[in-house]
């Protein structure tokens, strides 16, 4: 055992039994602790994080956080690869994982453009699949992913980024929508109630802060319910950059996603500190940029003034999140650590990022810290 110096008195005081009675004990450090009162607050994790095969993420999964969302695991290319052959080992196990450490489980997702495989929307010659065989295709999918877990899964993203960034209308440029426009979404979410009557059920997408997209997706969360369909709440990707969006703008895309009465959520938070090209904002995974050394500055470490404004940003972000914590159910940022991050690929290919909580090697970032010191004031203050 080793004391800091300044606390060996302490420690010879305890060993002779004199417990002083100003000592209180240590204040809770896990963020999940800190965050309890506020909102459940999770994180995305992958194959070696499910397995254990990662011990480290693991271990951080294990003490800080309270929820898991699957990074991949449900998406429907891994859940069913080829038409009726479904796999759920690595899924069971993220499930049974979820359940032995006592979180909340959410599944992620069951209907979106990307992670889908062709023969989906194709019969078996290669022509298009007709608008009965996909609606099929898609009820079966979920009744059998969704009954699988039942009672299981707190809460399932149903529809995964359905709406157009630029003027918030149904992108029927992509199979699924072109082919059943939104009754593809009232199938789906009719499909999912069905199967599993308890879980919650949400819309998910990115660039709610942008408020031509939130008009298509709050049209689009009016049309479900005025069909009478189930629907629990609306989760805000949140794939944000160091200066975009703002505070108050994120602040605004609340309390207007709250304005519906539903529950809102951060489904996937984190925060890029690479260049973008083309000033692109949004978080569509088929956005792809060429490399190049300029857009890729950071290789050899994160200098500390941009350490200083991720944690700055991070902290900003959680104040605004605190307030609204009555509206809000669940923070979940998207990634362990900044090794097993997406944006290190995404949208260029072999770049170093560092937009998550704790670093390379698994230790807690001055992000972490500042995240943790706008938890607990937030909730001292409550
Ligand atoms: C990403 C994963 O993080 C990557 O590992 C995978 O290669 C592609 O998908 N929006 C979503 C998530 O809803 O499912 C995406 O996850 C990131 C963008």
């Amino acid at each position: 055992m080793s004391f800091p110096h300044r606390l060996l008195p302490l420690a010879f005081l305890t060993l002779l039994g004199c417990q002083s009675p100003k000592i209180e004990p240590a204040a809770p450090v896990a963020l999940r602790d800190l965050s309890r009162d506020l909102f459940h607050l999770g994180v995305a994790i992958n194959a070696e994080q499910i397995t254990g095969d990662d011990r480290i993420g693991a271990d951080i999964v294990a003490t800080q956080f309270d929820s898991i969302t699957a990074e991949n695991a449900m998406k429907w290319q891994h859940l069913q690869p080829a038409p009726g052959r479904f796999e759920f080992a690595l899924a069971d196990r993220f499930v049974a994982l979820g359940r032995r450490e006592g979180k909340q489980v959410i599944g992620h997702t069951l209907m979106w453009h990307s992670q889908t495989p062709a023969w989906v929307f194709q019969n078996t010659d290669g022509s298009e699949v007709s608008r009965e065989e996909l609606l099929r295709r898609l009820r079966e999918h979920i009744r059998t992913v969704v009954g699988r877990y039942k009672g299981q899964i707190a809460g399932w993203d149903v529809v995964n980024e359905a709406i157009r960034d630029e003027d918030g209308t149904l992108r029927t440029d992509k199979p699924w929508y072109r082919i059943l426009g939104e009754e593809g979404i009232f199938a789906a979410f009719a499909a999912a109630h069905e199967a599993d009557p308890e879980a919650e059920l949400y819309y998910n997408d990115y660039s709610l802060e942008n408020p031509a997209k939130r008009a298509g997706v709050l049209k689009l969360v009016q049309a479900i319910r005025a069909r009478g369909l189930h629907i629990d709440g609306i989760g805000s990707q949140g794939h944000y950059l160091l200066k975009s969006p703002t505070a108050a703008e994120i602040d605004t895309s609340i309390t207007d996603l709250a304005s519906t009465g539903l529950k809102v959520m951060f489904t996937e938070l984190d925060v890029t500190v690479l260049p973008r090209p083309d000033h692109y904002l949004g978080a569509e995974i088929g956005k792809v940029f060429a490399q190049a050394p300029e857009l890729d500055p950071y290789r050899d470490g994160l200098p500390a003034d941009r350490q200083a404004e991720l944690a700055r940003r991070y902290a900003e972000i959680f104040a605004v999140f605190a307030k609204h914590h009555r509206s809000i159910t669940r923070v979940t940022v998207w990634g362990v650590t900044d090794r097993t991050s997406w944006l290190n690929g995404w949208p260029i290919r072999g770049r170093t990022d560092y937009p998550v909580l704790f670093d390379r090697a698994g230790a807690p970032k001055p992000a972490f810290e500042s995240v943790r010191d706008t938890l607990r004031r937030a909730r001292d203050d409550r």
